[in-house]
C-alpha cells in the first residue's frame, strides 16, 4: 500500500484534480488523502462540495487580498506537520500556483515523489503569467513524473533536460468537462432557472478575468472595451461571473455599469460550462477557459499578450488579443459581425484531451511503481 497526497488550493486546481481523486479513492493499492490549502476558499469550496471530496487536511490559509509570499511561507509552515503525520509516499500537484510550489518543495524536502499534472506548460515569459511561468518550471525540476498534455508541453520539458518520465496524457480538465457536459445538458430547463436576469433570445459573451499582470491599466482598458461593446451590439448580452480578488472585482463593479452587461458571482462549475456551452463568444484570461472552449466549439479570445495554450490557437478556435481596448473592440466586433469569420473559428476539436487522462495517469503510476 502506498500513502499518496493530493495538495490543492485554488478553484481550477480542483476541477483538474477532482477525477484524479476519484480514481486513486476507487483504487485499493493506495491510501489516498487529499489536503487543501485553502489558498482560496469559497471559489474551491464549491468546486469540492460539486464533486463531493472532502479533503482530510485543511490548512484554512485564505486571507483577504492575501501577499502571495506571505501564503506561500504559512503555506511551507502548515504543510510540514502534514507530511511528518501521513507519510506520503506520492504527492500530487497540478497546475502553477502558489500552492502547488510551496507543496512541491515540502513534498521534495521530505522525500516524496512528486507527480506533476499539466507538466511542461510554457508562455517563455518569466512575467506573464506572473508568478505562474516561474512556479511551474521550478516545480518541473522538482518533480518525478511529468504528466503532459500536449506535445508542447514534451518538447518544452525537453528543451529544459526533462525527458525521463515524462508522459503524454492529456489534460484532465477534458474528464471533468465531459462528465458534466452530459449531466447539464440533460437539465436544460433546472439551468435555465439559474440565470434569471438574463436574456438568452440575445448572443452571450462570456467574460471572464483574474491574471495578475493585468490588474490595474490593463483591466481598466478591459472594462473600457466591454462598455463600448455592449453600447454598440443592442443583440448581446455580456455575462461576467467576477472573480473574488478584490483588485478586479472592486474596479470590474465600480466600471461596469450597463444595461447589456451582467456582472454575477462567480459560478458553481456546472453553472459555468452551462453558460460556456450556451455562449456565442468567449473572452477570457482564464487558463481552464481556454482549454474547455474548444471541445465546445465555442470561439475564444484570450486577453493576454502570451499563451502557454498555443494548440487552440493553433487549431484556430483561440486567437491572442492581449488588453487593449481598441483591438478587443475590433476582435470581438469581427466576429459579432463577419459570419464567415466566426464559422472559421467555430469548431469542436480536442486539442487537450479526450476524457480518459486520469485512467491513463493511474495505470502510469502503478507500472511506476511496480
Ligand atoms: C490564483 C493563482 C492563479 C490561478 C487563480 C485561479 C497564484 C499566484 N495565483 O490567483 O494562478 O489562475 O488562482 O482562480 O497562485 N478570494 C476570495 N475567495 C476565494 C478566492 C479568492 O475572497 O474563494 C480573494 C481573496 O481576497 C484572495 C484574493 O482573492 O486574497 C486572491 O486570491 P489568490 O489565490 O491570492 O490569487 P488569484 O488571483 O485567485
Ligand atoms: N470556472 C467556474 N466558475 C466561474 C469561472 C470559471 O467554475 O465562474 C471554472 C472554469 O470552467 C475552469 C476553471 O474554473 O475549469 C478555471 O479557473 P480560473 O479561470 O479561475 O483559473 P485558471 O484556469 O486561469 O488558472
Amino acid at each position: 500500500m502506498k500513502n499518496v497526497l493530493f495538495i490543492l488550493g485554488t478553484r481550477p486546481e480542483a476541477i483538474k484534480l477532482a477525477p484524479l481523486i476519484k480514481v486513486f479513492k476507487q483504487d485499493k493499492g493506495f491510501i489516498t488523502k487529499v489536503c487543501v490549502t485553502a489558498q482560496h476558499r469559497q471559489m474551491l469550496d464549491q468546486v469540492m462540495d460539486f464533486f463531493r471530496i472532502k479533503p482530510d487536511y485543511d490548512l484554512e490559509l485564505m486571507k483577504p487580498n492575501q501577499g502571495i509570499l506571505q501564503f506561500m511561507a504559512n503555506a511551507i509552515l502548515k504543510l510540514e506537520p502534514v507530511f511528518d503525520e501521513f507519510k506520503p509516499d506520492v504527492v500530487f500537484v497540478q497546475g502553477d500556483t502558489t500552492t502547488v510550489l510551496a507543496g512541491s518543495l515540502v513534498a521534495f524536502h521530505k522525500t516524496a515523489r512528486i507527480a506533476h499534472i499539466e507538466a511542461g506548460l510554457r508562455s517563455h515569459n518569466k512575467l506573464s503569467p506572473f508568478p505562474e511561468e516561474i512556479n511551474r518550471i521550478i516545480t518541473s525540476h522538482l518533480s518525478s513524473w511529468h504528466f503532459a498534455p500536449t506535445q508542447i508541453a514534451i518538447d518544452n520539458l525537453k528543451k529544459e533536460g526533462i525527458t525521463e518520465n515524462v508522459y503524454l496524457v492529456g489534460n484532465t480538465v477534458i474528464d471533468a468537462l465531459k462528465m458534466g457536459i452530459a449531466e447539464v445538458t440533460a437539465h436544460e430547463k433546472e439551468f435555465l432557472s439559474y440565470f434569471p436576469s438574463i436574456d438568452f433570445s440575445k448572443r452571450i459573451m462570456l467574460v471572464t478575468c483574474h491574471r495578475r499582470e493585468s490588474f490595474g491599466a490593463p483591466f481598466v482598458q478591459i472594462c473600457e472595451a466591454l462598455l463600448h461593446l455592449a453600447e454598440e451590439y443592442k443583440d448581446i448580452e455580456i455575462v461576467y461571473p467576477v472573480h473574488l480578488n478584490p483588485n478586479i472585482k472592486e474596479v470590474a463593479h465600480k466600471l461596469l455599469i450597463h444595461n447589456n452587461i451582467k456582472l454575477i458571482s462567480p459560478l458553481e462549475y456546472p453553472q459555468l460550462i452551462w453558460l460556456m456551452n450556451k455562449s456565442f463568444i468567449v473572452l477570457t484570461d482564464s487558463g481552464g477557459i481556454q482549454e474547455e472552449a474548444p471541445s465546445l466549439g465555442k470561439p475564444v479570445l484570450v486577453m493576454r499578450d502570451v499563451t502557454e495554450r498555443m494548440e487552440g490557437v493553433v487549431a484556430g478556435t483561440a486567437k491572442l488579443v492581449g488588453t487593449d481596448k481598441q483591438r478587443i473592440i475590433d476582435e470581438c466586433s469581427k466576429l459579432l459581425e463577419d459570419k464567415k469569420a466566426y464559422a472559421e473559428m467555430a469548431n469542436a476539436v480536442n486539442p487537450y484531451g479526450d476524457g480518459t487522462t486520469s485512467l491513463q495517469i493511474l495505470g502510469k503510476v502503478k507500472e511506476a511503481l511496480n
